[in-house]
C-alpha cells in the first residue's frame, strides 16, 4: 500500500487536551514537525458519533483539516474488557464523567463490578492515530497493548484506567511503571511506530 507523505512542518492537533498536545508535540519534534492547537485556532470539536476508534479520530481529524486548511493529526483511545465484549472501548472516557469532571476510580470501580465473576481477565488499550489533510485525504493508523486487567488499582503514575492494567509480560500495572517503560511499550507508541514509518520524514 502506497501512503501519503506528510511534506508540511507545521500541523495541527485536533485536540483540546494539553496533555494530549505535548505528548504529541514531543512525538513529532524529532521529525522535524512543530504543531499547532485546535484550541489555539479556535475549531471546534465534533461529537465523537463513530463506533470505533479509527472512525472517531478520522472524524476528529478530518474536521480540523478542513476547518484550518492545514493538515490536522487526531487520536483517539480507550480501554477493552475482553469479558465484556470490549466495553468501555469508544466509550472509555462516558465511564468516568460526573457532574463535577471525569473520575476515573468511580470508572474502574464500575468495570471491576461488571467483570468480577469473569474467568477471561484479558483487556488491551487501543489509540487511533489519523491524519487528515484539507482535499480529505485520511492515513489512519491502530496501536494496542495487551495484558489483563487486576483488582485492587495500582500505582500513582499515568491517567485514567492506568492503576489496573498489567501490559502482557509485566509483573507492574502501568500506574506502576515509570513514563518511559510505558511509553515503550504502550498502545500509543505502538500507533506512533506506525504513524511515522508511513507518513513521516525521517529522523535526522
Ligand atoms: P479520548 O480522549 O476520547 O481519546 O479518551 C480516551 C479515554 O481512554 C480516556 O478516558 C483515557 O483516560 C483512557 N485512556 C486512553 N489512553 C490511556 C492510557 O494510556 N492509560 C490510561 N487510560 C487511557
Amino acid at each position: 500500500m502506497t501512503h501519503r507523505r506528510l511534506e508540511a512542518t507545521r500541523i495541527v492537533l485536533a485536540s483540546h487536551n494539553a496533555g494530549k498536545v505535548r505528548e504529541n508535540a514531543a512525538l513529532l519534534a524529532p521529525h522535524g514537525i512543530s504543531i499547532v492547537s485546535a484550541k489555539e485556532l479556535g475549531l471546534p470539536e465534533p461529537e465523537e458519533t463513530e463506533e470505533t476508534f479509527l472512525g472517531n479520530a478520522g472524524l476528529k481529524a478530518l474536521a480540523a483539516a478542513r476547518a484550518s486548511g492545514l493538515v490536522a493529526l487526531a487520536d483517539d483511545s480507550g480501554f477493552s474488557v475482553a469479558a465484556l465484549d470490549g466495553a468501555p472501548g469508544v466509550r472509555t472516557a462516558d465511564w468516568a464523567e460526573t457532574p463535577g469532571g471525569r473520575d476515573y476510580a468511580m470508572a474502574m470501580a464500575k468495570v471491576e463490578k461488571l467483570a468480577r465473576h469473569a474467568a477471561d481477565r484479558r483487556a488491551w488499550f487501543s489509540c487511533a492515530l489519523v491524519l487528515a489533510w484539507p482535499d480529505g485525504h485520511v492515513e489512519g493508523f491502530l496501536g494496542e497493548a495487551h495484558g489483563q486487567w487486576v483488582w485492587p488499582p495500582r500505582g500513582t503514575q499515568g491517567f485514567g484506567y492506568d492503576p489496573m492494567f498489567v501490559p502482557e509480560g509485566a509483573g507492574e500495572t502501568f500506574g506502576e511503571m515509570a513514563a518511559e517503560a510505558k511509553h515503550a511499550i504502550s498502545h500509543r507508541a505502538a500507533a506512533f511506530r506506525k504513524l511515522a514509518a508511513a507518513c513521516l520524514p525521517p529522523v535526522e
